[in-house]
């Protein structure tokens, strides 16, 4: 398979949805890949999800780094796309072309993604004239918990009206996709309608150009935390437990190594 590009992404718009997922290391950006996964997003969620924080604000660039070089050096052909995590672009268009350089040159990334709506537009349109292929973020944007917890936004006349002009001003901007997060069903739709750019939702509704959901979602790995939004396709989780119980039943038992686990001479 041919490497996907943005390019690629925009031009699925209105012909295939698109399936993304996060990843968050090299081992399972490979399935992924093996699973024909076009877009894999190492999202700001490598937080709560693999380093033990209960939101993505402590998220560093560091950390954003070193997980982005891990998840693209496990795969070949899906776009990367890395976040770029709480205060490293709000302060300025500089920091955001900085701290975006840094994702493509050391992280290896294809793209960055940032929240926020048209206040971002100047960072969003200094980013793409320089190179960068950006993808927006809107409505529950989780770095914004403290302002605006994670409820559902774009509820009400005026809320939705803001959104869509959100929306607009980002693609405008020249951002090649845009995740609409926690928003009703009729206004992604409505907003998918007005855009040429893909949207890609997340508790959104089934009438966005595609989906994304978080890898330890699906795969039941976030323990009790079970968002309406997040379908669960396996249960990874309960399959390690059960692992861990039988091998350390196994190993205090005397029962392994056998013979067949063991260098006999
Ligand atoms: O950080 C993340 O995983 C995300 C998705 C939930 C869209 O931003």
């Amino acid at each position: 398979m041919k490497k996907i590009t943005p390019h690629v992404i925009r031009a699925m718009k209105g012909v295939e949805k698109i399936a993304v997922l996060t990843a968050y290391d090299a081992q399972m950006a490979h399935f992924l890949e093996e699973a024909e996964i076009p877009v894999i997003l190492v999202g700001d969620s490598v937080g709560t999800t693999q380093l033990g924080y209960s939101s993505t604000i402590p998220v560093t660039m560091e950390d954003m780094i070193s997980h982005t070089a891990s998840v693209v050096r496990g795969c070949k052909t899906p776009l990367v796309v890395a976040d770029l995590p709480f205060m490293s672009y709000q302060i300025s268009t500089e920091q955001a072309l900085r701290n975006s350089a840094r994702l493509i040159q050391e992280g290896g990334c294809d793209a960055v993604k940032l929240e926020g709506g048209a206040i971002r537009a100047d960072a969003v349109r200094a980013l793409t004239e320089n190179g960068i292929p950006v993808c927006a973020h809107i409505g529950l944007t989780p770095q914004s918990v403290k302002a605006i917890g994670l409820r559902v936004q774009g509820r009400g006349e005026e809320a939705a009206r803001r959104l869509r002009e959100d929306a607009k001003a980002l693609e405008a901007a020249g951002a090649f996709a845009i995740v609409l997060e926690g928003i009703p069903a009729p206004l992604a739709k409505e907003i998918t309608a007005e855009l040429a750019i893909p949207t890609i939702g997340i508790g959104a509704g089934v009438h966005c150009d595609g989906q994304v959901l978080v890898i330890s979602d699906i795969l039941g790995l976030g323990g009790a935390y079970n968002p309406k939004f997040a379908k669960r396709y396996a249960e990874i989780g309960a399959a390690i437990a059960e692992a861990a119980r039988t091998y350390k039943a196994e190993v205090t038992g005397g029962v392994f190594p056998d013979d067949a686990h063991s260098y006999l001479e």
